[in-house]
């Protein structure tokens, strides 16, 4: 597997591969990877001959208060299980190679940028966006891989896809979860052991709230009533329950009438960790 830092070794090494006739996927993450980031990994060898994963710690999607310094870097690691799983390069630059000095630009994604995630953290997602595109651009993927566990960024970089016309195919991964059903993330090793055991109501309240709604629940209030005091009564304290469309993100109003993206976000207490999880229903299944 090869291992690349600069920026112009990576475009030269994704154009050889081009030039040799092979379609490159990419899998951008941050890194302090898991069985989520490496199933996305399987994932781009179903639609492209080679994979590039980025592991960057990208700094301008982290607010002030957030966990940028503290957040699991072990590259050596990484590199080891991005092999393991079948890699066949990772990109990992410094901020100082992509974000040189003087460097001040960014993409702007609007308003889907500010409900859910990003009304509690303003600014994130043209972080997102804007390292997304700069990887978009330095690698040139025919395919890029995001995880369903952070809906509101598939929302997003498909709306940057569509609207800025980059030639990139967004595809989309299922949810990986631990064996307790509570969805893997590389945040989930802040959690102290009682909050590990109590984090499972999260993915639970909305296994319940899908088979609510399979059961003939459509009301939007009830159900996000059900979550919320499943998570809340875990000693949890939710940061917003809501029921959208998963592509414009707009809420239903009263009723779920098509398909539907619950999501929440909380916070556990002690650790103060903040953590998402969602599902999607429709009114077809
Ligand atoms: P990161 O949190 O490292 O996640 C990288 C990718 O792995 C994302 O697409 C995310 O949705 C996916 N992922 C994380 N946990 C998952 C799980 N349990 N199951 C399936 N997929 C999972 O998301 C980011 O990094 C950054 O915002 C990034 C896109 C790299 C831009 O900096």
């Amino acid at each position: 597997m090869k291992i690349i830092k600069s920026i112009v070794e990576m475009r030269e090494y994704a154009s050889a591969l081009k030039a040799d006739g092979k379609s490159v996927g990419l899998v951008p993450t941050m890194g302090a990877l898991h069985a989520g980031h490496l199933s996305l990994l399987a994932r781009v060898r179903d639609f492209c001959d080679k994979s590039v994963m980025s592991v960057f710690v990208n700094p301008t999607q982290f607010g002030p208060a957030e966990d940028f310094a503290k957040y699991p870097r072990d590259l050596g690691r990484d590199c080891g299980l991005a092999e393991s799983a079948g890699c066949d390069c990772v990109f990992a630059p410094s901020a100082e190679e992509m974000y040189p000095e003087g460097y001040g630009v960014g993409v702007s994604v609007g308003p889907i940028g500010d409900t859910l995630c990003g009304a509690a953290r303003p600014g994130h997602f043209n972080g997102v966006a804007t390292v997304v595109l700069k990887l978009f651009n330095i690698v040139s993927p025919q395919a890029a891989v995001f995880g369903a566990k952070d809906a509101q960024q598939v929302a997003v970089i498909k709306r940057v896809v569509a609207d800025l016309n980059v030639p990139v195919r967004v595809i989309t991964a299922p949810i990986v979860r631990e064996a307790d059903g509570l969805a893997m993330s590389s945040r989930n090793v802040y959690l102290t052991r009682p909050e590990r055991e109590r984090a499972a109501n999260i993915s639970k309240s909305l296994f319940e709230a899908k088979a609510l709604f399979e059961g003939g629940e459509q009301s939007v209030e009830r159900i996000k009533e059900r979550v919320a005091s499943i998570i809340n009564g875990a000693l949890m304290k939710t940061e917003y329950v809501e029921i959208v469309d998963p592509a414009s993100l707009r809420p239903f109003d009263k009723v779920i009438d098509g398909a539907a993206l619950i999501a929440v976000a909380c916070r556990t207490l002690e650790s103060k960790t903040r953590l998402i999880d969602n599902i999607v229903v429709d009114c077809l299944h």
